[in-house]
This record gives structure tokens, sequence and C-alpha cells, in this order.
């Protein structure tokens, strides 16, 4: 037998008795139920026992889920914190009780940034600025903007917010005209898109959308041919996540541009734990990457992301 082979042999009993608990926000857009999908599906791969607790977008529920994964002794905990602060309290529980917290998709604020391990994610301010940037080229420098926010006090929608003002503060003809919460989800992105088409002159005055997700975006491309304009070329759209119905919205000349938010982090979690768990250093923050994609290749992406 090879040595990698004997490895394996020897380090699968190991892995296949882990037990991780995964605290999830809830199920608020078509990103975060990709998201759930591959983390359950790389535990099941693996043959990790996963806990899974959906906190239906509630902090509380996410404290709770904590405190019962760590009564049941689990090996590791995966967190995917609705917002970024109030945490400090259950990691040190959970950091007493020798259970390492391993953070996916958003950050937290703690004092002491020892009550986790690493957090894996995709560099939200860095997704707001390259909205921005595109956003300018695309207008000349020259628009009004309405900005679906996502959910309040999240690190996504705190840090989206923050890149993207940091590109059009360099133009002094775009700025922000309304900003509001639509939390991530479809019917609040319709929502408060409908709310801003009235207060703005039934959409006239509106340049452009930035949406900090893909779902919200979709919901206002509704608002926004219900009340008779034209998504897309009345108002530039623009959003953040790269999922499937974007895509089609794009094939469909509904929609100019997303940035994609990797939502397959169930490798790069379960690496990070093993790798913790045998002893390696790992970097405070496990970067994930997304590139802008704009229509010329929307339909190569939705084909590839919806093949079986
Ligand atoms: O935290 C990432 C954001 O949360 C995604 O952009 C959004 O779709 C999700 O709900």
């Amino acid at each position: 037998l090879g040595i990698i082979t004997v490895l394996s042999l020897v380090l699968a009993p190991i892995a296949q008795a882990l037990t991780v608990g995964f605290s999830q926000i809830g199920s608020e857009s078509g990103w975060r139920t990709a998201e759930t999908q591959s983390i359950k599906s790389v535990a099941q791969q693996r043959g990790i026992t996963l806990k899974f607790s959906d906190a239906q977008q509630k902090q509380e529920n996410q404290i709770k889920a904590i405190r019962s994964f760590i009564a049941q002794r689990v090996d590791a905990i995966i967190l995917a914190p609705v917002v970024e602060t109030g945490w400090d309290q259950v990691l040190r529980e959970a950091k007493r009780a020798h259970i390492p917290v391993f953070l996916v998709d958003r950050g937290v604020k703690v004092r002491d940034s020892n009550l986790y391990v690493t957090k894996i994610a995709s560099d939200f301010v860095e997704e707001g600025r390259l909205a921005g940037a595109w956003l300018a080229g695309k207008t000349s420098g020259h628009c009004k903007i309405v900005e679906l926010q996502g959910t309040v006090g999240s690190s996504a929608a705190i840090d989206r917010k923050k890149g993207f003002a940091n590109i059009i503060d360099l133009f002094p003809r775009m700025s922000i005209i309304r900003s509001q919460s639509g939390d991530f989800t479809r019917s609040g992105g319709k929502n408060v898109m409908e709310s801003f088409l009235k207060s703005e002159n039934g959409g006239k005055t509106i340049c452009a959308v930035y949406s900090h997700n893909d779902d919200m975006a979709l919901g206002a491309i509704q608002a926004i041919q219900e009340a008779g304009l034209k998504p897309s070329k009345d108002i530039l759209i623009i959003s953040i996540d790269g999922v499937p119905d974007i895509f089609k919205a794009m094939m469909d000349g509904q929609t100019n541009a997303t940035i994609e938010l990797k939502s397959a982090l169930g490798e790069p979690a379960f690496d990070a734990i093993k790798d913790y768990l045998a002893g390696k250093k790992l970097p405070k923050w496990i970067k994930t990457q997304g590139d802008l994609y704009l229509p010329d290749t929307a339909k190569a992406q939705y084909e590839s992301r919806t093949a079986m």
C-alpha cells in the first residue's frame, strides 16, 4: 500500500468520529440556501455528524443553538453570525468548554479575537468597492443611486455599504438618494423599491439600484416593471451573490451586473476544522474570491450553475 493510502486509512476513522454543530442564519436568500447545502453535503461526504440549527434570522436563536452544541460536547462549531456584535459572552462559553468556533460568511466584532479560530469569508468591503467602480464607469461618474441594504447590523450590509461609499465619494456627481434595508429577502427588496419609486417621481429621478444581494435586486426588478419602467435600461441594477436566478434575469435583459459571493463554503470550512484539530496554525481570515459578471457571460454562467 502507498503511504497516502495508509495515511487515509489511519485518518479516516478520526474524521468519521467528528461531530460539528452548525448555527446557520436562516434561509433568507437563494445564496443562503446554497451555502447550507454546501456545508451539509460536504459533511455527509466526509462522514461528519452535522448538528444543524436554523436561527430564522434571530441572534437569540443562534446563541441558544451554540449553548446547546456546547452542552452536547460537539468537536467544533461553525457559526454564520447574523449580526456583528453581541457574541462575546457565548463565544467565551465555547472557549471555556474547549470547543473551537469557526466563522463562515460573515464576521463578528469581539473584544478578544481568540474567541474564534478563523473566518472563512469574502471581503465585503471589496465587493462594495467593485460595485461602485463598475457603476462609476458605466455612468461616467454621474448617477443618483438608491441602495437596498442587507440585514441591519450584519457585517455584509455594513461593509458593502462602506466599500461602495468609498468609491462613489470620489465622484461629486454620484450620490445615494435613498437607502433602506430589505433584510436580504426578495419580498423586502420589492417593498422597499416600491417605496423608493413612489418617493422618487415614479422612478424618473433614479439612475441606478445598488442592492446588497441578488434576491433583493430580483424583488426590485419586479417593482420596477410593475411601475411601468424597464429594469436595466431605465434604471441600472447591480447586486451581489451570483445566484442562478440573477443570471437568468441578466439573460432576459432585466439586470446589468452581479458580483459573485462563493457559496461553496463546505470544503474550506471542514478543511479548516481538520487542519486546526491536527494542530496546524491557521490564518485569522481565509478569504474567498468572487468576480464581477456582466450580461456577455450570463448564459454560460446560468448553465454552468444549474447543470446537474
Ligand atoms: O452574508 C452574505 C449575504 O447573506 C448574501 O449576500 C445574502 O444573499 C445572504 O442572505
